[in-house]
């Protein structure tokens, strides 16, 4: 039988070409009023992950690039404190509002946001102890060209850190695969699935910011659990991401179909606390412009 979920809701159309810059600001301007806002733990424990690795410390100077909603910024400018600096850029101008209310809930005034691309950031060169990019490197279409811009912004000795996906476990894999059937052929090499090129592999990856201009690359790793009270709370997640457009692409006519398979393979996930727990691997790839 099938079980009833909640009403689906219309999900971004999909845009001729899925990974374009307008399509992104698109999306990211559709899902900002829910992005990390569902009370799944995702973005935040993977932008701290970076922040750990990055350490900024006071009266350090950060750039984020693709900042969102600031699940590093917020974090950054606090270790940074008053005597530093962050600028925050996003291509969606309704991420970077709700980055903007919440640092001036906090009174964080040494944050400022700026509307732009971070394929080729309109930032002044060598004026940045730390640069990060949480989640972000792999929308851009040509990852190798914007790092060696990023490379100009720092000062010599200034250090970078990317935030990129991992494997999933089996569990999601499987639950996302359901969608794999309509999605166009460019999104299934979406790198953010980490399946393929050099945001599949630790090496792949150390070797695109090596080939940049860094040195003294590294990797770290961190596994996220992810937490959904329920089946309901998986879906609401799910349109509050990039995963978004994935149900753009499902005909409205199949969507109930794909939704109700996807729910019965997270059943594998169920934890005996309740609710379902599934696990991402997060990868951090840190380097440092050459002094
Ligand atoms: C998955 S979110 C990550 C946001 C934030 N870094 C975090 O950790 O929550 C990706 C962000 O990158 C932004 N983005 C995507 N392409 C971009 C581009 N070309 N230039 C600037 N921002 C971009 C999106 O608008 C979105 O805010």
């Amino acid at each position: 039988m099938t079980e009833r979920g909640p009403e689906l809701p219309d999900p971004a159309p999909p845009a001729p070409a899925p990974t374009g810059v307008q399509h992104l600001r698109r999306l990211f301007d559709t899902v900002a009023p829910e992005y990390d806002n569902v009370g799944v733990e995702f973005f935040q424990p993977i932008a701290l992950g970076l922040l750990a690795e990055l350490a900024p410390g006071p009266g350090e100077r950060v750039a984020d690039l693709g900042c969102g909603t600031g699940a590093f910024l917020l974090p950054a400018a606090r270790s940074v404190g008053p005597s530093g600096s962050i600028v925050g850029l996003d291509i969606s101008a309704a991420m970077l509002e709700r980055a903007r209310s919440a640092a001036a809930a906090e009174g964080l005034d040494h944050i400022a946001l700026v509307p732009g691309d971070a394929a080729d950031p309109d930032l002044p060169a060598a004026a940045f102890e730390v640069l990060a990019a949480s989640a972000v490197l792999f929308f851009l279409a040509d990852p190798s060209s914007a790092l060696a811009r990023w490379r100009a912004l720092l000062v010599p000795g200034g250090r970078i850190g990317v935030s990129t996906f991992g494997p999933q476990d089996e569990v999601w894999q499987s639950v996302d695969e359901v969608f794999t059937p309509y999605l166009p052929a460019d999104m299934l090499d979406a790198r953010t699935s980490g399946r393929r090129g050099p945001f599949a592999s630790d090496a792949g990856m150390e070797q695109l910011v090596g080939d940049a201009g860094f040195d003294q690359v590294r990797t770290a790793t961190r596994e996220v659990p992810v937490r959904f009270r329920d089946a309901e709370h998986w879906q609401a997640f799910t349109m509050t991401t990039g995963q978004r457009a994935m149900w753009g692409f499902v005909p409205e006519a199949e969507r109930a179909a794909v939704r109700d398979e996807a729910r019965r393979r997270l059943a594998d996930a169920a934890h005996p606390e309740g609710g379902y727990v599934v696990h991402q691997q997060v990868r951090y790839t840190l380097a440092a412009r050459p002094a």
